[in-house]
Formats: structure tokens, sequence, C-alpha cells
């Protein structure tokens, strides 16, 4: 089976508060990576001033948005399926509802998509979404309107996103945009454009704002959080250019890590995703020094294969990895790693593929979302090497490197048994009404009797019980951050 990031969520609706006076009604729904999540925040921020309301009901939109990933073939399906459902509402009940393309796909597609998909009025790439007003005054004068344009300076450091139908407990705030990696196999950097870092006091401000509303963990967010680099503003790739006090007075992804912990040092800090090239020293002595960075790091690799890791232009071997796992463990023993995976990318044979599942048995990842290989349009390995790993061989490699997945994860979940956790209660469980459903510090699920606790509450469990995946137990008091 495969695993997506953000299974519960996809294609998830967003509802706000009502603001009195909006009369317009927007249906916003989204695909994909957290990055898309929070981006429609911030869209669905833009247009409350723009007199629009959000509805849960797609017959009653006036106006409905997708946010769209282009990652894997598969995404992009998932999204042309709904495309064709909005179509077919807007003929049987709703002819005056416009309809519009957010993110990844509008970015990859263009203009295609207003001549393919007959029922689209908009495009918006992932950049121009200030630019909603002006393109919605063109759709509401009959008019297709397209902004694909991507920015060398757009953070939206400046919006600050709403983010009324969350638990209201963890929250995402977005540091950087864009990617400059050029993994091979990756569409992100056609579709998100280059990074950019935003500026540091304005996530500051962002989280205190998040900490003043009652959230207690907030998640860092961008394609490659470790190459941040805030100089003024700019691309990163720009960063030789910076004068020399630009360069002295520069921010770093460590630094802005000490920074948001120590503005607020009961929230809990995360961050994602890592990327093995640019993880540095640093912000693992900085995940030591602060409890309230959460021991976990999402690192993913793709490949156990020197050849393949080279293949996917991954700027790091196989025992440079090693070597980051070590430093990582040696200096937080307890720090917990998750993992991305592709199988059958262009030319992995059988002893690559055993290099990857002898890199997994090493690790041995807490988690992991696995994948079979996608070719992606206009991507480096689209244009230069032949998917030439048959779709069954693909399939074997994935179930296989999926099961052995679930074993580590089952052995890293039974190191808890009989030990006190803390767990950040977020909801109540899925399958009790009776629980409480919340992550430990390294991100597992943990469910326990609700007591007198409430959402929000920091709480230490006993555990005594767990599947490969979710710890149970029970609450024994507040934790020390409570
Ligand atoms: N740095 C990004 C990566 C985004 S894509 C981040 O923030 O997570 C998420 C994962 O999708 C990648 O790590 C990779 O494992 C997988 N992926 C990307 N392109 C793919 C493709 N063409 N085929 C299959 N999986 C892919
Ligand atoms: Fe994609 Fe590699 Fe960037 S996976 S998002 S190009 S780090």
């Amino acid at each position: 089976m495969e695993k997506i990031i953000d299974e519960n969520k996809q294609g998830e609706t967003l509802t706000l508060q009502h603001k009195e006076g909006n009369k317009r009604k927007l249906f916003i729904e989204s695909y994909g990576c957290a990055m898309n999540f929070s981006d429609s925040e911030i869209v669905a921020s833009i247009l409350t001033d723009q007199g629009f309301n959000t509805t849960q009901n797609l017959e009653d939109a006036d106006l409905v948005l997708v946010n769209t990933c282009s990652i894997r073939d598969k995404a992009e399906q998932t999204v042309r399926k709904r495309l064709e459902k909005y179509n077919a509402v807007k003929r049987s009940h709703n002819p005056k509802m416009k309809v519009g393309v957010l993110g990844c796909m509008a970015e990859r597609l263009k203009t295609k998509f207003l001549e393919e998909e007959k029922i689209v009025d908009l495009v918006v790439g992932p950049d121009a979404y200030k630019d909603l007003p002006n393109l919605l005054a063109e759709v509401d004068g009959g008019n297709d309107a397209i902004n694909v344009i991507l920015s060398k300076e757009e953070t939206y450091g400046d919006i600050s996103p709403v983010r009324l139908n969350s638990n209201g407990v963890t929250a995402f705030v977005s540091i950087t945009r864009g990617c400059d990696n050029m993994c091979t196999f990756c569409v992100v950097p056609f579709t998100r454009g280059r990074e950019r870092s935003r500026e540091p006091q304005s996530i500051i401000e962002e989280i205190n704002d998040l900490w003043n509303k009652g959230f207690k963990e907030v998640t860092l967010l961008g394609q490659n959080v470790d190459s941040y680099l805030w100089y003024g503003g700019g691309l990163k790739k720009d960063f030789d250019k910076a004068s020399d006090l630009q360069k002295a007075t520069a921010v770093n992804f460590a630094n802005l890590l000490e920074l948001c912990a120590n503005a607020q040092p009961k929230m809990r800090i995360r961050f994602s995703t890592s990327n093995p090239q640019d993880f540095t020293m640093d912000v693992i002595e900085t995940m030591a020094k602060h409890e309230n960075i959460c021991n976990h790091i999402h690192l993913p690799v793709q490949s156990g294969s020197d050849r393949i890791l080279k293949e996917m232009n991954r700027l790091h071997t196989r025992a440079e990895y090693m070597q980051l796992i070590d430093n990582i463990k040696k200096i937080i023993p307890d720090c917990a790693i998750s993992q991305d995976m592709i199988v059958g990318f262009p030319t992995e044979t059988e002893a690559d593929f055993k290099d990857t599942v002898s890199l997994m048995e090493y690790v041995k990842y807490d988690f992991g979302y696995m994948f079979t290989y996608s070719e992606r349009p206009g991507t480096l390995a689209e244009r230069k090497m032949e998917d030439d790993v048959p779709e069954e061989t693909k399939k074997r490699r994935l179930a296989e490197i999926v099961e052995l997945q679930q074993e580590h994860s089952g052995f890293r979940t039974r190191q808890n048994l009989n030990t006190v956790v803390e767990v950040l209660i977020e909801k109540e469980s899925k399958k009790s009404t009776a629980h409480w459903s919340g992550r430990t510090p390294q991100s597992l699920v943990t469910v326990f009797p609700k007591g007198d606790y409430k959402i929000g509450d920091f709480v230490n469990v006993k555990v005594t019980d767990c599947t490969s995946a979710t710890l149970i137990g029970e609450a024994i008091g507040y934790s020390k951050n409570n």
C-alpha cells in the first residue's frame, strides 16, 4: 500500500469563522504536502477580505478552489477527478459557480489547464496568491484569469494565515519557499521556484501570536528547512553577492531554531523537511540544548545505493548519511528519525535495492513514507533516463520495504513500553470518545483515558501497551511543561 503524506487530510475542506457582511461563498480543498495546507490558509485569509465566507457545501459555492499537488502522477489524477466532480455540480446545480486551480498543478500546466479543463476559470501558481483580488475581478467580468509568475521575494510573511478549523493546538509556520536542490526525480523546483527564506522577525511574531491564541506546538515548514538563510531578503543562491554586513548578521537554520525556542520556551517546536546534505551539527546541538525542540527529524534519503543517490543528484553518499545518523544518535540518543524512500528509480538494480534495505536495517527508522518512482514531465530524470524498472518490480520492492518499515516501527514503538512519555493532547481518539489522542516529542501517537485532562494539556503518560504505531497508556499527571 502506498503511503501518502498527510493521508487523513487529503481533500480536506477548509472552513473559517464567518465574517459579518461577507456574502460570497468559498469552497476550498487541499491536496498534497503540509505546505499546500498552509498555503490554503493564506489564500482563505486573503479572500476573507474580498467578501468570502467558507462553505463545506460544494453545491452552494460561488467560488471553488482546489490547491493541487504534482509530486506523483497519482496525485494529479486525484485532482482531475475532483475537477470532473466540480464540473458535474456546476452543470446540475450552480451554473454561475467559478472554479480555480491553485498550487503546483497550476504552475506545471499553466494555460493548458484553461484549454484542457474547460470548467477552469482561474489558474494561480504558488507565488501569486496576493494577486487573487485582481484575478477574481477578471473572472467576475466573465474572463479567464491566470497568474503563474514565480517570485524571487514572495514569502507571504506579512499575511497572517487564518486557522480556525484547526485543532487549536498545533499549527504550521512556513519559513522557506521553493527549492534549489534539483533532485532529478522531483518536480518541486519547477512548480515552487527558487529557494527564499522568510524574515525571522515575522516568523517569531507568528509564533508569539499562536501562543497567545492557545497553540502549543508549531512545525516550521519548508521543502528543505536546513537550508534556511536570511540575510535581508532575496534568493538563497544570491547569498554570495550579499554585503559583508549582511553576511555577518545572517540568520541560518540553527540560529532560527534557537530564536524560536527562546521566544516561547513552552511551545513545542518541530520542523520539516530536512535534507541530509544541508543538515549541520549546529542544528543537532541546538536541538539538544532546548527541551522544547522536539526530538524528531524527518530525514528523507530516497535510496541506500550510492550509484542511485548520484543519479538522483542527492549530494551526499550512503556513508555520509550513516555518519549523520550516528552523530544525531550520539548527541540525542532518543531522537526519532523518519524517512522518505523511492523504489524503482530508473536503472535501479536488485543490488541497488538491497542497499536500500540494508540502510533501513542500519537506521531502523521510527516511521517513513515510501513511494514507487513516478516519472514527472520536465524533470532531469524524465529528460535523460528511461523509466525502465517494470511496474511489477517497483510494486514488489515497495511492498518489501513497507513491511520492513512496519517491523522497525514496531521495534521503536515497543521500546517505549513501561516508560513515561510526555504527550501533548490534540484531539479525541478516533476509536473511542473516552480517550484522548496526542503525540510524544518523537511524534508517536499516544492514546489514554481522558480523566480530567483537556485538549492542549501536556501530560505524562505511563505506556502500558502498544500497536506497531500507537502507544496506549494511562495519564499519571501534568508534565513539567504544562
Ligand atoms: N523536500 C520535500 C520533498 C517533497 S516531495 C519535502 O518537504 O518533503 C516528498 C517526497 O515525495 C520526496 O521525499 C520523495 O520521496 C517523494 N517523491 C518526490 N518526487 C517523486 C517522484 N517523481 N516519484 C516518486 N516519489 C517522489
Ligand atoms: Fe524535491 Fe529534492 Fe527539493 S525532493 S523538494 S528537489 S530537496
